[in-house]
């Protein structure tokens, strides 16, 4: 079939169309039929059935005889450290693991927080949550402690699973004593913690709190899977939104399965025994959907990869492990290749590796520049497939589906929208607009099983940040264009969202922490573009009247502030004090006038400005910044 016919027969009959990729499930009990729409604007899919996502990942395969397959390849360049883990033996580790959880009293629907590197037993503590119907959610292992508290108090964990550390090529990540800090700072405390001794840090743990992840599993009866509903959470990952409280998405379970299964193949153009790997983190929905849960429910093989792509020890690792394992597919963010291509721009190191099994290049998690694409293209001779989607979809929005019909590529476009999404480019006042002109990116409602239902505890903001512009569809907060064969062309964010080498922060999480300098009267961060991350935060600082301590010093403190109370991931390192910010008679800062001046981008005095000559000076900050960049 072409994608076209696949397309339309969702359209002509969703139902039908999800209740057939149902069929690649395992249920206790099979959903009576997909949509359940009584709740609408909050949909849910495949409400009524019974089943369990671990079995789904690991039990079935092995009960189908496939126990000896790999599940999980584990390489770490960072200690240097390779091994397999079958799905055999996947069953019998989280089936312990899940029964010492169970024996320390956690039970379906408790949420577990989990707080890893980029270890199997981090997919593990995930399986094994499933497994008990327990709702996980990870926390990327760059965030503060701040990030973390917030996290804790929101979930509220029965338990926390952690590593004693994390391995970062230049250091070692204390996790514990972060660990201990965030739960310092939490109001809310969970009953115990399981702890993750690694060789390369052991942690203290605390008397009658802290559990070591051995120990805590000997002599215990392993756990079978629990039936839950479908739509029972699976798990709560937070984003990035427009404020510093991040937004906690859930994923149900029943969606998550049928979706994600259905996209292997379709997508990825993966069967069961195929290796995928996706070289991201398990702490974003990347790592989610294509670390821990999509190959192995499909029965496929998924690589733990802990290690960078240049420095790990060279711009050849990617390559080294594509065919160390017979790689099929490469999922990971431009950035990636951005810097496997500034170490090693023509490709020597490539040639040192047999990649003959390899077929296929996805990029995502950030705009993927033609550059990039086409350095890409030449250097591995594979389709290179750009695909657009987000956390709050937990699976692709639009792409080119290699499994049906694999499309012409265009540079600059993830391609086209896949089954399940109607995506619209709308103006301000909602109508569509014609191809090839710029409007805000929209879903129209009801968005596809695996999708956010709604976010934890937060239905009012669910409603609010996504539903309530576009009555009757979901803001993506994306905006772009649409060509004329309905090619996606993804530009912009429409929010405070910025994209830091594939990781999604949010520039008004970071003016809070700014302007909690007492130094600080007002401040705005804004993302510039940057050559190796795609984006960078840069931030405007103007001080209190009589402030008399040096500039510098101050740029110093807002610097170490952002590391201490959102983390390193936000890469937070350029900042300049000003007199005043543009802003408009209103009062609103403008703050995409002073992008276009930072990117070096013709742009146009707004009307509604207060003082243009402010922009002179803002000008004259970046300039001392470096910015524009002379390319
Ligand atoms: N735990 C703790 N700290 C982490 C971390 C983790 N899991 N991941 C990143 N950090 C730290 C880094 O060490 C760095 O700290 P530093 O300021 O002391 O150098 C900081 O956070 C910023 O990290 P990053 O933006 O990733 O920059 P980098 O210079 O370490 O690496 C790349 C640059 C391009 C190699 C890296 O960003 C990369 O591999 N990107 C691929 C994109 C990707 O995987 N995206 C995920 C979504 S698909
Ligand atoms: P995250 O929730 O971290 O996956 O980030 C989602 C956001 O990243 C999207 O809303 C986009 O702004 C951006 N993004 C993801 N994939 C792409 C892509 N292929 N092209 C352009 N932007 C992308």
């Amino acid at each position: 079939m072409t994608y076209a016919a696949v397309y339309n027969s969702w359209k002509s009959d969703p139902e039908a169309f999800w209740m057939k990729a149902a069929e690649g499930i395992s249920w206790y009990k099979p959903p009576s039929k997909a949509l359940f729409d009584e709740k609408a604007p909050v949909y849910e899919w495949f409400a009524d059935a019974q089943v369990n996502t671990c079995y789904n990942a690991v039990d079935r395969h092995v009960e189908a005889g496939h126990g000896a397959r790999t599940a999980i390849i584990y390489d770490s360049p960072v200690t240097n450290t390779k091994h397999k883990i079958s799905y055999a033996e996947l069953q019998t580790r989280v089936a312990s693991l899940a029964g010492a959880l169970r024996a320390k009293g956690v039970e379906k629907g408790d949420r577990v927080l989990i707080y890893m590197p980029m270890v199997p037993e981090a997919i593990e503590a995930m399986l094994a949550c499933g497994r008990l119907g327990a709702i996980h959610s990870v926390v990327f292992g760059g965030f503060a402690a701040n990030e973390l508290a917030v996290r804790i108090d929101d979930a509220k964990p029965k338990a926390i699973i952690a590593a004693s550390c994390g391995i970062e090529p230049n250091r070692v990540i204390h996790y514990k004593p972060l660990l201990d800090e965030a739960i310092e700072l939490a109001a809310h405390k969970p009953d115990f913690c399981v702890i993750f001794q690694r060789e390369q840090e052991v942690a203290q743990l605390i008397e009658g709190r802290d559990y070591s992840w051995h120990g805590f599993q000997y002599g215990v009866e392993p756990a079978e899977c629990v039936p839950v509903a479908g739509n029972h959470p699976s798990y709560i990952l937070y984003t990035s939104g427009t404020t510093g409280q991040p937004k906690g998405v859930i994923r149900h379970t029943a969606g998550q399965l049928v979706a994600l299964d259905w996209t292997m193949k379709a997508i990825y153009d993966i069967d069961a025994g195929d290796v995928f790997w996706a070289a991201s983190d398990v702490g974003w929905v990347v790592g989610h959907s294509y670390i821990a849960y999509g190959q192995l429910i499909h029965g496929a093989t998924t690589i733990v990869f802990e290690g960078k792509p240049v420095g790990t020890p060279d711009a050849g690792t990617f390559w080294r492990i594509i065919s160390e394992y017979g790689v099929k597919a490469l999922f990971t963010a431009p950035t990636a290749f951005r810097a496997i291509k500034r170490e090693d721009p023509n490709g020597e190191l490539l040639k040192k590796y047999d990649l003959s099994k390899f077929e296929t290049l996805f990029l995502a998690g950030e705009r993927a520049d033609p550059d990039t694409i086409t350095w890409a293209q030449d250097q591995l001779g594979v389709p290179v497939i750009d695909h657009w989607w987000q956390t709050e979809t937990g699976w692709a929005i639009a792409a080119n589906p290699m499994g049906i019909e694999p499309l012409p590529v265009k540079l600059g476009s993830p391609s086209v929208a896949m089954p399940g999404y109607d995506v619209q480019i709308l103006d301000e006042s909602g109508n569509e607009m014609p191809a090839g002109e710029m409007g805000a990116i929209a879903i129209k409602l009801p968005l596809p099983p695996g999708t956010l239902p709604t976010l934890w505890n937060a239905e009012e903001r669910f409603v609010s940040a996504y539903l309530e512009t576009f009555p009757g569809y979901y803001e993506t907060g994306d905006a772009g264009y649409k060509d004329e064969d309905g090619y996606l062309y993804i530009m912009a964010r429409t929010d405070d969202v910025i994209n830091v080498a594939g990781h999604r922060l949010s520039t008004g999480a970071m003016e809070e922490v700014l302007a909690s300098h007492p130094d600080v009267a007002e401040c705005a961060v804004i993302g510039v573009a940057d050559k190796l991350k795609g984006q960078l935060p840069l931030g405007f600082l103007c001080l209190n009247a009589g402030c008399e301590r040096g500039h510098e010093d101050i740029v110093k403190d807002v610097v170490k502030l952002v590391r201490e109370k959102i983390g390193p991931v936000a890469a937070f390192k350029l900042a300049v004090v000003v007199d005043r910010l543009p802003k408009t008679r209103s009062g609103k800062i403008l703050r995409a006038t002073m992008v276009k001046i930072a990117n070096g981008q013709v742009f146009k005095v707004p009307a509604t400005i207060d003082d243009p000559a402010i922009l002179d000076e803002i000008t004259d900050a970046l300039g001392s910044l470096g910015y524009p960049e002379q390319s």
